[in-house]
């Protein structure tokens, strides 16, 4: 009986469902120097080279280097000649994010059904094969320059994907615990939030989870507002920000100049234990915003009992908040660029299912601090 009813509930669910996701597949940057940059992500994040693409492989125009660290895959490419996509996206928007992708078990599926919902098509349903096996891909444009690709891996046994090799770095990294990306923001222009989040719930049958307006989300100067789509089960969410009327610049509008357009603000990566993850950044040089001491001074009123030692978040400068259904404790690294485009979100999940808004005036104090330092306030 149970399991009948389960299966008409599953056969409901894939009915209804008609692009699953699996997760995120990797999330590829475009940017200047794609050897310096992995040995960034390796040093200071922690993250283990794992495949490569290039001259050596028979790429001739493009060097792209796969680092990973747990369920997290980044790709970072450089263009080797002038005058190419990657060179015009990097002038445009400095070091920044190209792909999204996700992992599906159907690409060519997950391109038809988002076509026929209104999808701009970028790459057709194509077969990769090596020695290793096949991988389908196919893409679709999001929000700006962005676009989402739909990697089909299940018949693959490869590295990466078929045109990379296995690498290995002479630098011996280690992991700082981080574990899967736990959601991906995107900051879009003034009065475009609620059109990208129609694409993501029409074409890609994404629901709209939480709203947040500019009275939840303001300071004496900058105002945004916000809104996180997720998909069926849950393994994708994408908040996605606009600009509000403030006294002074907002935040996402300091973005969208330097960034030319709508991009990727932050990519929030998931630890098991954030002390420790957020020591070993900081022994490495990733630089965080830093919030004042005195929102320690009511912080534990505010979201009450956490198994952690305040001392300790303290110290490394922590920030904690509390739903309904547990808490989360979360830090923002200053942005990774020379451009205040992209940063990171390190992210300890107790339960809580939300995005930290206790922490959103704190927060954004800082970084109208930082704006403030750049003559961008
Ligand atoms: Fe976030």
């Amino acid at each position: 009986m149970r399991n009948d009813y389960l299966y008409r509930l599953n056969k409901k669910y894939m009915a209804t469902d008609f692009l699953p996701l699996n997760g995120t597949d990797y999330i590829e940057f475009y940017v200047g120097n794609a050897k310096q940059s992995a040995l960034y992500y390796q040093h200071c994040f922690g993250f283990e080279l794992v495949a490569y693409a290039g001259p050596e492989t028979g790429v001739r125009d493009r060097a792209s280097y796969v680092v990973q660290q747990h369920k997290i895959r980044l790709v970072l490419t450089s263009s080797l000649v002038p005058g190419s996509d990657i060179n015009k996206h990097v002038d445009k928007h400095g070091d920044g994010v190209k792909v999204l992708a996700l992992w599906v078990d159907d690409a060519t599926r997950s391109f038809q059904e988002t076509l026929l919902r209104g999808a701009v098509a970028v790459q057709e349903p194509k077969k990769l094969a090596d020695e290793f096996g096949e991988v389908v891909v196919s893409s679709i444009q999001t929000y700006g320059d962005t676009v989402h690709t739909f990697v089909e891996r299940k018949n693959y046994k490869g590295a990466f994907l078929p045109g990379y090799k296995a690498a290995k770095s002479q630098f011996k990294s280690t992991s700082v615990g981080l574990r899967h990306v736990d959601h991906c923001v995107g900051n879009v222009e003034l009065g475009q939030m609620n059109k990208w989040v129609k694409f993501y719930e029409d074409v890609m049958g994404f629901k709209l989870l939480i709203t947040f307006d500019d009275k939840d989300i303001s300071t004496e100067y900058s105002a945004l507002m916000s809104k996180v789509v997720s998909n069926g089960n849950g393994y994708v969410k994408f908040p996605i920000n606009e600009p509000a009327q403030g006294k002074k610049k907002s935040q996402i509008e300091e973005y969208i100049d330097f960034y030319h357009g709508a991009g990727v603000q932050h990519i929030a990566v998931a630890t098991d234990d954030i002390l420790h993850t957020v020591s070993e950044l900081r022994k490495r040089g990733v630089e965080f915003l830093h919030v004042p001491e005195v929102y320690y001074e009511d912080v534990m009123k505010r979201v009450g009992h956490i198994n952690e030692d305040l001392e300790e978040l303290k110290k490394l400068n922590i920030l904690i908040d509390r739903d309904e259904e547990g808490y989360l404790l979360q830090i923002f690294s200053k942005p990774v660029q020379d451009r205040p485009t992209l940063f990171f979100e390190i992210i300890e999940r107790n339960g809580a299912k939300s995005f930290g808004k206790g922490n959103f005036k704190a927060l954004f104090e800082s970084i109208e601090r930082e704006q403030a330092l750049r003559g961008n306030l």
